[in-house]
């Protein structure tokens, strides 16, 4: 197959920068001759996510969550997701392995408190009323962050984004009819207000800063077309008042923030 041809395309225009941004006629997949550039940023890319998830491939820390399930349609319910979840783990361990990276458990030792799922945030999970806030929260980072796939110029993360996105949507509503009907009473909206102190910043931090040079190289070659900034504001304005009608108190959004 020809590569893909390449030109410029009209530049963009955020909060006063151009961007430069090319177009192709074609995605590009995994057998291309891929520019070292675009290749570097596809693999950073894909290790975001498989942080997030492949890592499930080699340490099994759904299972603790599935087993504070109260109910057994709760648990059922959870299962399904469980499933799901493994399903993504694989596919962006795929994605990696057919560029030449085959990840393994010792490729996630770096692995520190800025992770989401790592000590102190996910694992270490104590109860319901926690597995409730981080899918609320965090799959639904997922929706937005793997929306931006859908029209990716990388043929891979185009094709699972789809259903990835569909799965997503599911997670973050099952977490928030979760967390509603444990909202329903004054312990349970207690305990869900001290965990969005931890769980809220967290959330936000997940796009990264707002000031990150590589999102111009993102949008540039057609990886992305948000930044992370914009991403983030959108979040907020759609999530913030799902949790105030709930009777929650949402954080102040700067508060506890490692990447503002
Ligand atoms: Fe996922
Ligand atoms: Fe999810």
């Amino acid at each position: 197959m020809p590569q893909p041809v390449m030109e410029r395309a009209e530049p963009r225009s955020v909060g006063g920068i151009e961007v430069e941004v090319m177009q192709f006629d074609r995605p590009f997949e995994p057998t291309d001759e891929l520019d070292p550039e675009y290749r570097d940023l596809v693999l950073r890319l894909l290790r975001v996510q498989a942080d997030l998830e492949s890592y499930l491939l080699f340490e099994d820390y759904l299972h603790p969550l599935l087993m504070t399930a109260p109910t057994p349609s709760e648990k059922m319910r959870y299962a399904q997701l469980y499933a799901e979840e493994f399903n993504h783990a694989y596919q962006f361990w795929k994605m990696l392995a057919d560029l030449g990276v085959v990840l393994a458990k010792d490729d996630f030792a770096h692995r520190s408190s800025q992770y989401v799922f790592s000590d102190g945030y996910v694992i270490g999970t104590q109860d319901w009323t926690e597995v409730a806030v981080i899918n609320t929260l965090t799959d639904r980072v997922g929706v937005y962050e793997l929306a931006e796939w859908k029209t990716s110029s990388y043929g891979p993360m185009r094709r699972v984004a789809p259903q990835q996105v569909q799965d997503e949507k599911g997670h973050t509503a099952l977490g928030y009819q979760n967390l509603k009907k444990i909202c329903a009473t004054s312990e349970g909206k207690e305990r869900a207000n001290a965990l969005l102190v931890k769980w809220w910043p967290a959330a936000l931090d997940m796009f990264g800063r707002s000031d990150s040079k590589r999102q111009w190289s993102y949008i540039k070659w057609g990886l992305r077309s948000e930044t992370n900034g914009e991403l983030r504001q959108r979040y907020i304005a759609e999530t913030r008042p799902l949790l105030e009608n709930i009777g929650l108190d949402v954080p102040d959004d700067s508060a506890n923030r490692h990447f503002l």
